[in-house]
């Protein structure tokens, strides 16, 4: 039987931030690694309103996925893409990671269905994220969505060094 658990959290305790910083540190490159990760994962987490999917096998924590609400992000990330606009029905991707020693395993397919689901029970069935492009990110996500539009290519995003193509979508999955 698989050890592997998916959960979504509300709420946080220390184990849990120092779980998740332990987890960027090796699943994000260096060009993405967070300034003040325990204070981004705390934000995250504590927000009810934010769709928090945590993967763990047995005890260790190997992904997670964090949604947050267009309306309460999209000022920030204009600074990066002006044309982000307000949307107070639409979900945000803000963050997907997944431990390199578990990647390939449909791990971060795991983490979509289960957010896509946890929208649909809140009465959100529309998506948005920026995705990377070099690492056929984007276009696994394109293809994945039964109903994905691609709108435009933001070439630095979030000051990464690397572009990222801004995607709306659907919580409806193609595969499964
Ligand atoms: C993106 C990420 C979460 C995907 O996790 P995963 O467990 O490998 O996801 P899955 O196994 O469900 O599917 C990954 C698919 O994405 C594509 N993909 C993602 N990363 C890839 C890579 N480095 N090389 C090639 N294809 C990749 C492939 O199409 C792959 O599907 P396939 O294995 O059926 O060919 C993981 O690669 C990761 O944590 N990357 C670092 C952080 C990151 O880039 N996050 C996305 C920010 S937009």
């Amino acid at each position: 039987m698989s050890s592997i658990k998916i959960e979504i959290i509300t709420g946080y305790d220390e184990r849990l931030i120092a779980q998740l910083v332990e987890l960027q540190k090796k699943a994000l490159p260096p060009h993405m690694q967070i300034t003040e990760p325990a204070t981004y994962y705390k934000e995250g987490l504590q927000d009810r309103n934010n769709i928090n999917v945590i993967m763990r096998d047995r005890h260790k924590v190997i992904g997670y996925l964090l949604g947050i609400p267009q309306s309460n992000v999209y000022e920030e990330l204009r600074h990066w893409d002006p044309e982000m606009g307000d949307d107070p029905e639409r979900l945000y991707l803000d963050m997907i990671q997944v431990l390199p020693e578990e990647r390939r395993n449909k791990r971060g397919l795991a983490l979509i269905q289960t957010v896509c689901a946890e929208a649909e029970k809140r009465n959100l069935f529309k998506l948005s994220m920026h995705a990377r492009t070099t690492t056929g990110w984007s276009q696994y996500l394109q293809n994945l969505f039964a109903d994905i539009r691609f709108l435009r290519q933001i070439e630095n995003w979030y000051d990464f060094g690397e572009p990222c193509d801004y995607l709306e979508a659907t919580t409806s999955l193609d595969t499964v």
